[in-house]
Order: C-alpha cells, then structure tokens, then sequence
C-alpha cells in the first residue's frame, strides 16, 4: 500500500491551543444496547444521559468514560432527523470529534477567520451546575468539530443531561486516553483535508500517514485514510492507549471482544524487524499483538475486528514504548488481516 506525507510545516502554529478531545460522539443505531456493550466489555462507566425523560424528544445519548476518554453515543427516536440519517448512511460511527478548549468563542472565531465552515456558532449552555460555551465546525464526510469551553461547569457533562443513574459498574480495562482517530475523508480529497487542518486549526505532521508523523497524549485527532491497493478496505478506527496492552487484552478478551488475528509467522520475524523488546514475544504472538519501531522507541498495538455487524467501526489498542508513529510497519500484516475477514464477509 501506498504511504505519502503532507507538506512539510517548519513549526507548530497552533491556530488555538487545545487542551485534549473533550469528548467522541457516535451516532448509533441503537445505543441503549450500546452502552452496554462499551460498559460490560470495554470497561467503561456510563456517567450521564439525555434524552426523552429529560425532555429531548428526537434523540437519546449516553455518556461513558474510562480514564480520559469520554464517548457520547446518541441514537435516534424515530425514522427522521439528522441521527437516522446518518445511521443510514454511515452505519455506526463518529458524528462528532470535540475539542476541550478554554476560550470557545476565541478558538470558534480562529477557525472561521481561516476559512473553517460553521456548523454552530459560540452558544452558552446552561443549567443547575453552571454554563459552558460550545461551538462547531464541520470537517471532511458529516463529521463535525464541536468546540467546547467548560472552566464554569461543575455538572456530569453537559447542560441538560442528568448523572446516571445505573448500578452497574464493570472493572476498567485500562483505557487511558484517545491516542489518535482515523476517519475516511472523500475520495480524491486528502491533499484538501490535509491542508484544513493545517491551515484552520494550525496542526502539522500530525497528518501525515508515514511513519514519521507524531502524536502525544496531548495530540485531538489526526485525520488519514489507509487503504489497500484497490481501495476497497477502508479503516475508520479510535486508537485509545494503555499502559499495559498484554493485561488489557486479556481482559477485553475474556469478555467476548474479538480481534483482528494475526498469523504465527508474523512472530517469527518480528523480533529482527524491531530489535529488542522488554516484553515476552510469547504472550504477544498467543493474543496476536503487533509491534513496530521508529527512531525515538517502539510500541504494541492490536485492532478489534468492527464493532458492529456493518463494519463501519473498530477499535486499536496501543501501547506506546517511545514511540510516535502509528506502526507502518504492520499494515501488510494488518491488511492480510482484514482481506480475510472481508474474504469470510463476501465482500473483498
Ligand atoms: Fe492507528
């Protein structure tokens, strides 16, 4: 498969600091069971919900949280509306990357100075527990970026949601944070979506799908599309990190989650590709864990088959040893993967 990079950019010139991903929405078709599902088998907490009982006719949303990470999935009430739509046109997936900022209606103006299409302009939300100020753009697909400034909120989430109210807690999986997101922009536009993020939001390197692109704890998203030759295996995928993927995998396993698996002669090779690892190669080559290096570290990473029976949707966990790229060196393995689990679907 092919790789390419985006321009070079001298320097960061963040258009508005950003202090993490505030929150990832997904448009689900049914998140009542959803949520559920990223509870019992992904570990997280289910926080807050908004929806009919609290007077949101159209749609319900759940919001779910382990570490720093916090996922809203929002479905909806009936056969219309911008929700339905969406599920019906793109299956389960993300609607809506957030950006945690501390000046919404700063960071709102910046983007749209540099020419970023608004899909909400700065509007104070408030309630019992205090106000936030929230605002959106839009980005590549139907694929948005609310703006979120919450210094003045003390509540579960949101105005208008309410806590939780569920007893039912499972143990975490040791998800720490979103370490990157991959999203599939329109055919023929990378080079434009490249050039959106660096020109309205001032990020560089963090898009560009070769090895040497970086990212931190700190990083919101990166934005690229990986596909194979024929272009038929696309890869729409939320990268969460932890600090002990062997541990993680064995939980998440033990409760049902698949992955991706990877044959046995990968592990054969993989240790004269990388070098020297602290970790064991047998507990890695027994869960199907991949490894890969780069100039500052390596780091441990594994993709769950999707999500949801449409496969619109999938997960990768990653451990990162010092490394800061995104394991190039595992895409063959990684498509060989996919290109039987398609094969097995009928529709390679
Ligand atoms: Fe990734």
């Amino acid at each position: 498969m092919a790789t390419s990079t985006a321009p070079a950019v001298e320097t960061a010139h963040d258009t508005f600091p950003i202090n993490g991903t505030d929150y990832i929405e997904l448009w689900v078709g049914n998140a009542k069971q959803s949520q559920l599902f990223y509870r019992a088998v992904l570990g997280f907490q289910l926080i807050a919900y908004r929806g009919p009982e609290t007077g949101v006719r159209d749609r319900a949303s759940y919001v779910l949280e382990q570490g720093k990470i916090r996922l809203v999935l929002t479905t909806p009430m009936g056969p219309e509306g911008e929700v339905a739509d969406h599920v019906r046109l793109h299956g389960d997936g993300v609607r809506d990357m957030a950006f945690w900022v501390d000046d919404a209606r700063d960071a709102y103006a910046k983007a749209i100075e540099r020419g970023a299409v608004s899909v909400q302009e700065p509007t104070v939300l408030s309630d019992a527990h205090g106000s936030v100020v929230i605002a959106g753009i839009r980005t590549y697909g139907d694929t948005i970026h609310s703006i979120v400034e919450r210094s003045d909120y003390r509540g579960p989430f949101l105005p208008g949601f309410r806590a939780a109210e569920n007893p039912f807690h499972a143990e975490p999986a040791g998800l720490k944070y979103v370490d990157h997101c991959v999203g599939n922009v329109e055919l023929g536009k990378m080079n434009h979506w490249v050039e959106f993020y660096s020109r309205v939001l001032g990020f560089y390197n963090l898009l560009s799908f070769d090895d040497k692109t970086i990212s931190t704890e700190y990083s919101a998203l990166m934005s690229k599309v990986m596909s194979n030759g024929n272009g038929r295996i696309k890869f729409p995928h939320i990268a969460v990190a932890t600090d002990d993927i062997v541990k993680t995998v064995r939980v998440l396993k033990a409760r049902g989650l698949e992955f991706l698996s990877i044959p046995k002669s990968y592990y054969e090779t993989v240790l004269d590709r990388v070098g020297t690892i602290d970790e064991d190669i047998a507990p890695l080559a027994e869960l199907g864990i991949l490894v890969d290096r780069d100039d500052e570290g390596y780091l441990l990473q594994i993709f769950t088959k999707p999500v949801q029976d449409r496969p619109t949707l999938f997960f990768e966990i990653i451990q990162r040893k010092g490394a800061k790229s995104f394991g190039a060196g595992n895409f063959k393995a990684l498509f060989e993967s996919l290109e039987r689990e398609q094969e097995l679907r009928g529709n390679l």
